[in-house]
């Protein structure tokens, strides 16, 4: 194993390595997030392992922005790294003309984990591809063409999902998106009969992750499933984020025991090892749309070897170690935790909220942030913003988290909230 020293990637020094990447960020890939990127004091990652990542001086921190939900287990996870290395030693990309083995077990085993008769899938290489397949899916299925989502909503960047992402900020510059695309506030569901009518689909996270972590009122998804049912619309539940035991349930659909028309997934799927997306449809919604036309919704990447090889193991490491469980109990001690600092400086953090371990923490002023993220990176905790509400801080461990971590972690959001407080007063 390489040790945290060792991991220079070839460079003479720490001081040169980061020297290096940020010249290549500002030349090659983004200059003005590179410099905002310098400016904040952001280390390089050099390793990663566990709940922990290394920086290029061998600094471990705490990974409390997980990846935004990539790491539920941890980085490196032991078992899904020993079935891709050996897969890898087999082939790792499909030739696409014959079976191919991982798939078609990753398949069922997310149909056997899945709720109710959600069995068919499609496999892709990113969350917002699973969202393109599924909004393509309603369409062809119900013959209509409007898709309905939330305003602050977070489902992807391509133009489909972005086109049902409720944030004008990454829309408009991009404009014409998807005709026949609305918005309806989250958790309302006197809005939902109106706005469903002639829709093809209403696209809603169980918990609202990028909006500001927006847990709704129990029973929510169940008037949403009805709402679907009146309308002839599919209900799409997208669980990239909240799935696969993030919010303490298999599936954040689970809360409210309710079965959709089509799930998304990806973040967590194959335990951030491979790129992995999939969306998994009730057999006849499936049937309906593609029965006839095999071909006419493909990827070439998607589904490959090594990604279902690791989905697979990641799914066997959420059932066979517990992890939703896991987060239900550790989510509550972080909430609490998060509730404690709150209480203790009412005039910084106006609130803190989340359902098992995807817990936001709700700035009363969106300059406080600044403050307390780098103090927390600065005591060895990573955190990270929500994309589409900047007064809250998401803290989003790996499910394997410890209760000494969750404590450490807590202790360094309060000493970041009370240092925004010493710098800031009230803002
Ligand atoms: C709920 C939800 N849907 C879709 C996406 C898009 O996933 P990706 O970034 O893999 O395209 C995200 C990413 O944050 C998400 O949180």
């Amino acid at each position: 194993m390489v040790e945290p020293r060792d991991a220079l990637y070839g460079a003479p020094s720490p001081q040169a390595l980061l020297d290096e990447v940020y010249e290549n960020y500002k030349r090659y890939l983004n200059p003005p997030l590179a410099r905002v990127m310098r400016v904040s004091g952001s280390p390089v990652e050099t390793r990663a392992q566990g709940c922990t990542i290394w920086d290029q001086n061998g600094k471990a921190y705490l990974d409390f922005a997980g990846g935004y939900g990539v790491f539920t287990l941890g980085h490196s996870h032991p078992r899904v790294l020993a079935a891709v290395r050996e897969q890898l030693d087999l082939m790792s990309l499909s030739g696409k003309t014959m079976f191919n083995v991982p798939m078609g077990r990753a398949a069922k085993r997310l149909a056997d984990l899945a709720p109710g008769d959600l069995t068919i899938s499609f496999w892709c290489n990113s969350g917002t591809e699973a969202v393109e397949g599924a909004i393509k899916l309603a369409r062809v299925a119900t013959g209509r063409a409007k898709i309905v989502a939330t305003r602050d909503s977070y489902h992807g960047k391509t133009l489909g999902a972005l086109s049902i992402s409720g944030r004008a900020a990454f829309q408009d510059p991009f404009r014409p998106l998807l005709a026949d695309a609305a918005l309806v506030d989250f958790g309302d569901v006197g809005a939902l009969d109106e706005a469903l009518r002639d829709a093809a689909a209403f696209v809603v996270e169980p918990v609202q992750g990028e909006g500001g972590v927006n847990v709704p009122a129990a029973g929510y998804l169940r008037a949403v499933r009805e709402a679907c049912d009146r309308a002839g619309a599919l209900f799409i539940a997208d669980e990239i984020q909240t799935g696969l035991g993030r919010c303490g349930y298999r599936f954040a659909c689970d809360r409210d025991g309710v079965v959709p028309d089509v799930m998304t997934l990806a973040k967590g799927l194959s335990g951030g090892i491979v790129p992995v997306g999939a969306y998994i449809a009730r057999t006849a919604v499936w049937t309906k749309a593609y029965g006839k036309q095999p071909l006419i919704h493909t990827s070439t990447f998607g589904g490959s070897e090594l990604a279902c090889t690791a989905a697979l193991a990641a799914m066997d490491v959420l059932e066979d170690d517990g992890l939703a469980e896991n987060a239900r109990a550790r989510g509550e001690q972080l909430l609490a935790g998060c509730a404690a600092v709150a209480a203790e400086f009412p005039d910084v953090v106006k609130e803190a909220r989340g359902l098992g371990l995807l817990c936001g923490v709700e700035l009363a002023n969106e300059g406080y942030g600044g403050w307390i993220i780098p103090e927390m990176v600065k005591r060895g905790v990573t955190a990270a913003w929500t994309l589409n509400q900047q007064k809250v801080i998401r803290l989003e461990p790996p499910l394997i988290v410890t209760e000494s971590e969750v404590d450490t972690a807590v202790a360094a959001l309060r000493a970041g909230v009370a240092t925004a407080r010493e710098n800031l007063g009230r803002l």
